[in-house]
């Protein structure tokens, strides 16, 4: 007898068009679809050809039609601002039609960019609902990115608006937008024709006549606006993330596709039937607040929260307990840095008795390796099952995961269980050959992907193509390296590019690498990440001088690190530079980071072959150690 989980996983693959097609029944089509799986272009895969759907329609207006108009839909919950307020199916379709409206009535239409610079209020999920409802096509960009980063995502979205706040509010500062997106418009070849500004009373920002536009003043003249049909296969959304280089990657997510895997996630992978209350603590600046803030919990016709705040710190690591038993949050997805936080604020979760939480049942984690001390310890406390799972921005939803609503396996730590339906994962040797149970290999997805993964990259089919499917023909390749077992449990071990996680963020080392290169005194350069107790990992930069720089090499690396994070962000965690004389390399002249890091996270390492003089290790190591990495730590 099969369970669920293998009847499900075995018909996705073997007949994905009868599968998906019928998960897709559960949601609104103005039109169905002609073809569930367009393949006629390969390696380009479109689903739900034909039809034409609304994801906003689908999201809000169709479950008030079902009678959800009075249940809570969104919950914003602020710590840092003191204010809780709670919008209904029928006031948050309201304040979305309001706000399509003001965005119709500034000339954005469907096709049409919109980018969203915003923190965690509640006007962020609901632009994002109101391009979604026009059928323009939103961009949102992390509020802890710089000026410059926001620039690069001006120049290749090219948005005819950008929706921002007059500020974000960190655990100890205010930090006013208008430098940051003036700034980046200042920096971008394209300018957009408007700017809507949500004047916040933490801090006031200056408007730019006949550009800003207030959202309140906006909101209270604007007609509401109706839901647009649209392809299944355009565009919904395009959410820019880390390459190996400085110029970010537009994943594309469609709208057709995007809607069935998720709302058919929530059911399966996550087990929560609507009306319940679903809390993703993250940020709608990353693919997990797309996805889980704001759009799959609608779709399923779920309570969501938008919490501003920290696990730690607004007021205390009781904060998500709080909340959770605030609102009777029954589903928690979250990063293990998050829960990194908390335990080691509050080893023994003292705070944890001073609440309820009676409601909550489980807790998901994702983003980064979820070690196994944390996870356990989180399993201890909250005496609820902890289900770690594995997914990218490109992905949209969960590649492996534990499927609560299917067919639930034992835990094993370290492991975020088995392949979801719909991705058929294997592990491929350099050479593209499928490797045996328990050997470490290339984590790569058989084609077609499943609804909801990236269709191709803004404006970059070729750099979809040579970035994620020509390495191993006929299959996605994920970029991390990892081994199946022989029960078929998935492990993630590490990426196989430049790409690290700084707590839960994902960053590229060859981003940071072009800001430090840029110094005037700096001749060559190297950036690794290296371990962390409560990141996972942080950036850690080498600096190779140039021959007669005689300046004091501490100056020279306050300059780099506060470079970062004027070009790149704060988020980036930029705070750690060493001066050496060289770089370890290859005869070919490739620059050893692996082994570098190795020696900074006190690993065995083997001497690489092609090494170029081995010497050179030596010297890394005893610069490591004197900033306390290596030996030192
Ligand atoms: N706007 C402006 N600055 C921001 C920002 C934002 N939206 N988000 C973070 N920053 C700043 C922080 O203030 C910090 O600045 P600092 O160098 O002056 O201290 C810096 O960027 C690094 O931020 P962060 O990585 O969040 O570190 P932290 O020390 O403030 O908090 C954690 C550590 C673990 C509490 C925090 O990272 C966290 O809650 N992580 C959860 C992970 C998560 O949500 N991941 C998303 C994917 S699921
Ligand atoms: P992002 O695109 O920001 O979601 O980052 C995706 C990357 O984070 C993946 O390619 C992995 O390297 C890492 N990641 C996400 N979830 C997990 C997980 N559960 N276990 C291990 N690594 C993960």
């Amino acid at each position: 007898m099969t369970n669920a989980y293998e009847q499900a996983y075995q018909r996705s693959l073997n007949d994905p068009e009868g599968y998906w097609g019928e998960a897709a029944r559960s949601l609104h089509w103005y039109k169905p679809w002609d073809r569930v799986l367009d393949d006629s272009n390969k390696p380009f895969y479109r689903w739900f050809v034909g039809g034409m759907v609304n994801t906003c329609y689908n999201a809000l207006d169709r479950h008030i039609e079902d009678g959800r108009g009075g249940q809570a839909a969104l919950v914003y919950d602020s710590p840092v601002t003191g204010t809780v307020r709670t919008y209904t199916y029928n006031q948050l379709r309201d304040h979305v039609a309001r706000f399509a409206g003001v965005l119709a009535g500034l000339g954005v239409g469907k096709g049409d960019r919109v980018i969203i610079y915003m923190p965690m209020v509640a006007e962020a999920a609901i632009a994002m609902l109101a391009c979604a409802r026009i059928g323009a096509v939103h961009s949102v960009v992390f509020g802890g990115f710089a000026a410059n980063e926001l620039a690069t995502r001006i120049n290749d979205a090219k948005p005819k608006a950008i929706v921002t706040a007059s500020c974000g509010i960190e655990v100890n500062r205010v930090i006013p937008y208008q430098p940051l997106y003036d700034g980046a418009i200042a920096m971008a070849a394209h300018k957009p024709d408007h700017v809507v500004v949500l004047q916040r009373p933490q801090a006031a920002a200056p408007m730019t006549a006949g550009r800003d536009v207030d959202w309140t003043d906006a909101m209270a003249k604007a007609t509401p606006h109706d839901c647009v049909p649209v392809a299944a296969t355009d565009p919904l959304y395009i959410l820019y993330t880390s390459g190996t280089t400085g110029q970010p990657k537009g994943v594309v997510r469609d709208n057709g596709g995007h809607m069935v895997a998720l709302r058919w996630s929530m059911e399966y992978v996550y087990g929560v039937k609507p009306g319940e209350v679903y809390w993703a603590a993250s940020d709608v600046g990353w693919v997990v607040g797309h996805s889980y803030i704001v759009y799959a919990p609608l779709l399923n016709g779920n309570t969501t929260i938008l919490y501003e705040g920290k696990p730690v710190g607004t007021p205390d690591a009781g904060a998500f307990w709080r909340v959770i038993s605030e609102h009777r949050v029954r589903k928690l997805f979250t990063a293990p840095t998050a829960f990194r936080a908390i335990k080691r604020d509050d080893p023994n979760a003292a705070l944890m008795k001073n609440y309820d939480l009676s409601c909550f049942d489980t807790l998901f984690l994702a983003g980064e390796r979820s070690d196994p001390d944390t996870l356990k310890w989180a399993e201890t406390h909250l005496e609820v099952p902890v289900i770690d799972h594995w997914w990218q921005t490109e992905t949209g939803w969960a590649i492996a995961a534990n499927c609560m609503g299917l067919h639930p396996f034992p835990v094993k730590h370290g492991s975020p269980t088995k392949a979801v339906p719909g991705w058929d994962v294997q592990v491929l040797d350099e050479g593209g050959k499928r490797v045996s149970p328990g050997t470490v290999g290339a984590l790569v997805c058989k084609l077609p992907l499943p609804p909801g993964s990236l269709p191709t990259l803004w404006n970059a089919d070729e750099r979809y193509v040579e970035s994620y499917l020509s390495e191993f023909p006929g299959y996605y390749k994920t970029g991390d390296a990892g081994f199946i077992d022989e029960d078929g449990y998935v492990y993630v071990m590490s990426r196989t590019d430049d790409i690290i996680n700084v707590a839960g963020h994902r960053l590229s080392t060859g981003a940071m690498e072009e800001v430090l290169a840029s110094h005037p005194d700096v001749a060559e350069c190297a950036v690794i990440g290296v371990a962390d107790e409560l990141k996972g990992q942080l950036p850690l930069g080498f600096l190779v001088l140039k021959a007669g720089v005689g300046r004091d090499p501490a100056e020279i690396v306050k300059e780099v690190v506060a470079m970062v994070r004027d070009r790149i962000g704060p988020v980036a965690a930029f705070k750690t530079a060493t001066v050496v004389k060289r770089l370890p390399k290859t005869r070919s002249g490739k620059i050893l980071r692996g082994t570098m890091q190795k020696i900074a996270d006190q690993q065995s390492y083997n001497m690489p072959a092609t090494i170029d003089d081995p010497a050179i290790l030596a010297e890394i190591e005893e610069a490591l150690t004197a900033i306390g990495y290596a030996n030192g730590r």
